[in-house]
């Protein structure tokens, strides 16, 4: 998983507090993202796609055959292989209950494979009106055309919120773009990619198929603030948490005693935490942030007891959840040219 690389990327992210920007800071043209040298690599990487017989008989069969490289609105045509898609929809525990969208959707495989093999709905949106038409084509003789749609239409202005599953083969940069309208999705999402991450928002798995990396995110619920519970002890308890994107860490306080919470974890609307209370026994909290509403349970040696707590005030922003900064694009730019 390139952790070498990923460590020194993450190391001049980290090098200083960025300012804001915006789009303009974009290093590359709408149509041709890569530069010649990281566009050969990238092509390089999926020869293997290709000799592999990936673009299936199916495909062979329209009249309209897609070429790899194909240019694309902001990125272009790649189809991610069949045994890296069966992972991350394994990873994102994909069924018929969830909604797939898959961003800048290509000749479909992600979609169609999610419905054939995983029962998932789903949605492709593809700006290349070509390859929505290829790509319907696809379903139908896999199918799944009535499980499945293809629209013509930009990621950068297409609503994705309903979706349970959202999947990307795009660039790091757009990647960035879209993680604010990521992070805002319903608690429990899941945000699978090939290839690239999200930069500061670490991935909850990573997962390496055949020499290519693959990721999931579960988007969290908004955890941070203050929350008054009674716990049953004598005095009562307030948890205050900070939160950025899924980390979370903070403190449990009573009248006139503090101490940290223990390996904090977040997952979807899942919060787990330990603390030493002022007797002395180690609480395990494992509960779901219901909006205002912490519901869960407290175990400790001596047994459990249910436990609700109520955040005080406003929920604060998720930390993260802006725009990325200039310095997160920048870096994120120039591990295309590492790639
Ligand atoms: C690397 S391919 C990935 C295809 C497919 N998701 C897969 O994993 O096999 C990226 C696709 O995004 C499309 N694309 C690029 N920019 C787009 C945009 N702004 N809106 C919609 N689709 C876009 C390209 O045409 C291309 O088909």
């Amino acid at each position: 998983m390139r952790s070498r690389r990923n460590a020194k990327v993450a190391a001049r992210r980290s090098a200083a507090a960025p300012p804001r920007t915006g789009d303009s800071v974009l290093p590359v043209a709408p149509s041709n993202p890569l530069s010649s040298g990281a566009r050969r690599r990238f092509l390089a990487s999926t020869a293997a796609v290709a000799a592999a017989g990936l673009l299936g008989p199916a495909a062979a069969a329209e009249t309209f055959e897609p070429q790899l490289g194909r240019v694309g609105r902001d990125v272009m045509w790649l189809p991610t292989p069949d045994s890296m898609i069966e992972r991350l929809l394994r990873m994102a525990g994909a069924g018929p209950q969830d909604k797939l969208v898959d961003l800048g959707s290509g000749d479909g495989r992600f979609v169609i494979a999610a419905a054939r093999d995983f029962g998932t709905p789903g949605l492709g949106v593809e700006y290349d009106a070509k390859m929505v038409e290829y790509a319907r084509g696809l379903a139908e003789a896999e199918g799944v055309a009535d499980q499945v749609k293809f629209a013509q239409g930009d990621v950068f202005e297409t609503d994705f919120s309903y979706a349970s599953i959202v999947a990307m083969y795009l660039l790091p940069t757009l990647n960035l773009r879209l993680r604010p309208q990521l992070l805002a999705m319903a608690p429990g999402t899941r945000i699978v990619t090939h290839a690239f991450d999200m930069g500061a928002w670490t991935p909850d798995e990573r997962t390496e198929v055949q020499g290519r990396d693959g990721h999931l995110w579960i988007v969290p619920a908004n955890a941070g603030g203050v929350w008054r519970a009674e716990d049953g002890t004598s005095q009562p308890l307030t948890l205050e948490l900070e939160q950025t994107f899924q980390r979370v860490q903070g403190l449990a306080r009573w009248t006139d005693l503090a101490t940290s919470l223990r390996e904090p974890r977040l997952s979807g609307n899942r919060l787990q935490l330990a603390y030493t209370d002022p007797a002395g026994e180690l609480q395990q909290l494992d509960a779901a942030v219901e909006a205002d509403t912490l519901r869960g349970v407290l175990r400790s040696a001596r047994g459990e007891r249910a436990l609700i707590a109520r955040r005080v005030g406003e929920a604060p922003a998720i930390g993260g959840s802006g725009a990325a900064s200039n310095e997160e694009m920048q870096a994120a730019a120039a591990l295309l040219g590492e790639w």
